[in-house]
């Protein structure tokens, strides 16, 4: 079974190939199909980290806390700037106003759990638990195909913490 890291880092990777795509885009009919696909993947992934990474990290990281409450308020960001895309025609200034909005804040968030949320859950957990934690990882993804079910609200990072903790 997989390790939950590594299907964190296989999403993070489709990510960073997403927003090329967007690079190589040639019209509105091209940038909506990448861009749709793009956004939702990322607003599932952050989903998925909020049930299944956080709550583990948030309790048995050496700074998970604070790397929980950084995560949450970056989710935020990410997921406003998607939902701040939409309401613009696709191709407008405001609308790659808001995807680059996104792919800024996500690049930074992605170095931010590669180098220290990731590093501090890999510390703290066993092998067993990755690899059970991967299967759930993998029923989510399943379970919200297309984003069936989840709504994609903001959270506040400290209500969040507490709730967790
Ligand atoms: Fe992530
Ligand atoms: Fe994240």
């Amino acid at each position: 079974m997989d390790d939950i890291t590594a299907l964190i880092l296989d999403d993070h990777a489709a990510f960073r190939r997403g927003f090329a795509r967007l690079d190589d885009a040639r019209d509105e009919t091209e940038l909506l199909a990448v861009w749709e696909a793009l956004a939702l993947h990322l607003d599932i992934h952050a989903e998925a980290e909020e049930a299944i990474l956080y709550p583990h990290l948030v309790r048995h990281g050496d700074d998970g806390e604070d790397e929980t409450t950084d995560a949450i308020g970056d989710h935020n960001e990410i997921r406003d700037a998607i939902a701040e895309s939409k309401l613009h025609p696709v191709g407008s200034d405001e609308w790659w106003a808001a995807v680059w909005k996104a792919r800024r804040e996500n690049s930074e968030h992605l170095a931010e759990e590669e180098d220290g949320a990731l590093p501090d859950f890999r510390r703290h957990t066993s092998v067993e638990l990755r690899a059970e934690l991967g299967a759930r990882w993998l029923t989510f993804y399943g379970e919200h195909k297309n984003g069936r079910n989840l709504t994609f609200d903001d959270k506040d990072p400290q209500k969040y913490v507490q709730e967790h903790r």
